[in-house]
């Protein structure tokens, strides 16, 4: 009873052509093997929302497995296969992944909403995911190639900019994908539909979430925080009460709200200034989330959710360091650059944009803002054996002697490497004729 039609022209016009060759190719792998194979998932949803999507989804009718082997013996590249669950992740030779999975009747543990009736393989296997605007399907076949497969009214809710689960069970089977709903709905813009949205309070109502793992909950908000503007999706959080899975103690006040309003507007100037340099912009909201937390209930946060050491780090302890700089900033402002340099210098981009975030003074945003476009990467021209050549001895003074050249520098006063060298004479050496002499430019 599904719905098709021809979206060929799409593939053409919207795809580069080298993944429309790609899909061709996938096509014609399975017409030699002899099975039935389809994209599916977020890449269907996205080629119709006109959205650009890296990841292809493959559901062979047949032995993914087995299609994946054969596609990569011809093309190259490599395949990763996990054998409990027949699927593979083909790794083509230029880096691309593509995953595929095993659409076969064996292959179902009856999830508890499938109905009984006569379903074919493909459409049981879109039956089971999360809503129904991932679960088209466009056949690659030669017979079908770019023809859209529609069961569950997908297009419809695409039409109508809808997040709704497939079956009422939905969330007892995933209750991550609450979160999910609330991803989907902030990135598109859509609107969960009334009896999801029923299904979403009765999850938080009977804490559905308790068997969660808290690996798999951080997964999921860190995917919500990782959004262009993720504050919209922490809002909708806030309204179903769903801070509460992250911790009891936590609590989402209209502060907040606000200076994650303040944290998204220091993230998009930062990249559109530096957008190669690496910024994990989901642990700057995550910050501002965990601000008002009592240390033990951060800590608590970070084991249960499985941060990593590093993580962890970033937002227990780093983060503590920031708010302590900034309280200093904010009472005592540094009167020179090298002042300002010595009180921000230890925090990566993170703890900076965080500072800017939190932050209500104008002036100590800007001054954070004017350390990073402008003092962050000064470094004394001279090194190490310019200080041997003027005849200093290395050792533990260097370390102080350029620290002192790069002070200078940050406050101006230096504007070569020639004058570098005169203030090092100056300051650090006893008045010799004989080492000045040796000095080199
Ligand atoms: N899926 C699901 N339940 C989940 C996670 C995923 O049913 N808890 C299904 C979805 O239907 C999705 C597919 O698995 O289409 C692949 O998952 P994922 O790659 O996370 O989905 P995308 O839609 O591609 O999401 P994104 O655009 O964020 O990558």
């Amino acid at each position: 009873h599904a719905k098709q039609r021809n979206i060929g022209h799409l593939i053409t016009e919207r795809l580069t052509p080298a993944m429309a060759d790609l899909l061709r190719e996938i096509g014609r792998a399975g017409d030699e093997l002899g099975v039935n194979l389809f994209v599916v998932g977020g890449f269907v949803r996205d080629l119709l929302l006109c959205r650009k999507s890296d990841d292809i989804d493959v559901v062979v009718e047949g032995d993914g497995i087995d299609f994946a082997r054969r596609f990569i013996l011809k093309k190259g590249g490599r395949c990763n296969t996990h054998r409990e669950f027949c699927t593979a992740v083909m790794v083509l030779p230029n880096g691309f992944k593509i995953d595929v999975a095993s659409a076969r009747m064996e292959y179902y543990t009856a999830p508890a909403a499938l109905p009984t009736v006569e379903m074919s393989s493909i459409q049981r296997d879109l039956f089971r995911r999360d809503f129904t605007i991932n679960t088209l399907a466009v056949g690659l076949n030669k017979k079908n190639f770019g023809t859209l497969i529609d069961f569950f009214g997908a297009q419809r809710d695409l039409k109508d900019k809808t997040i709704r689960t497939l079956h009422n069970l939905s969330f007892v089977e995933d209750p991550t994908r609450v979160f999910r709903a609330i991803k989907f709905a902030n990135r598109f813009d859509f609107t969960i539909g009334k009896l999801t949205l029923s299904l979403i309070r009765n999850a938080v109502k009977f804490d559905f979430f308790r068997k969660l793992s808290g690996r798999r909950l951080f997964s999921e908000l860190k995917q919500i925080l990782e959004e262009e503007n993720p504050i919209p999706a922490i809002e909708s959080l806030r309204n179903y009460h769903l801070e509460k899975v992250i911790h009891p103690d936590l609590i989402m006040d209209d502060s907040i709200i606000e200076t994650l309003g303040a944290a998204q507007k220091a993230v998009s100037w930062h990249d559109l200034l530096y957008l190669n340099t690496p910024c994990m912009n989901w642990s700057i909201y995550f910050m501002v989330i965990l601000k008002k937390c009592p240390y033990q209930v951060v800590k608590e946060i970070c084991s249960h959710l499985r941060l990593s050491p590093s993580q962890t780090k970033l937002i227990l302890r780093d983060r503590l360091k920031a708010e302590e700089r900034l309280y200093i900033l904010e009472r005592r402002f540094p009167p020179t650059n090298s002042g300002l340099y010595a009180l921000l210098n230890i925090f990566k981009p993170e703890h900076l944009l965080y500072i800017m975030a939190c932050t209500r003074i104008d002036r100590v945003r800007k001054a954070v803002s004017f350390y990073y476009t402008r003092l962050k990467d000064i470094k004394p021209t001279i090194q190490g054996r310019d200080l041997i050549a003027l005849n200093l001895k290395p050792g533990r003074t260097f370390q102080a002697i350029l620290q002192s050249v790069l002070d200078a520098k940050l406050d101006g006063k230096l504007k070569n490497k020639k004058e570098e060298i005169a203030f090092v004479q100056k300051h650090h050496m006893p008045v010799n004729p004989d080492s000045m002499d040796k000095s080199v430019d």
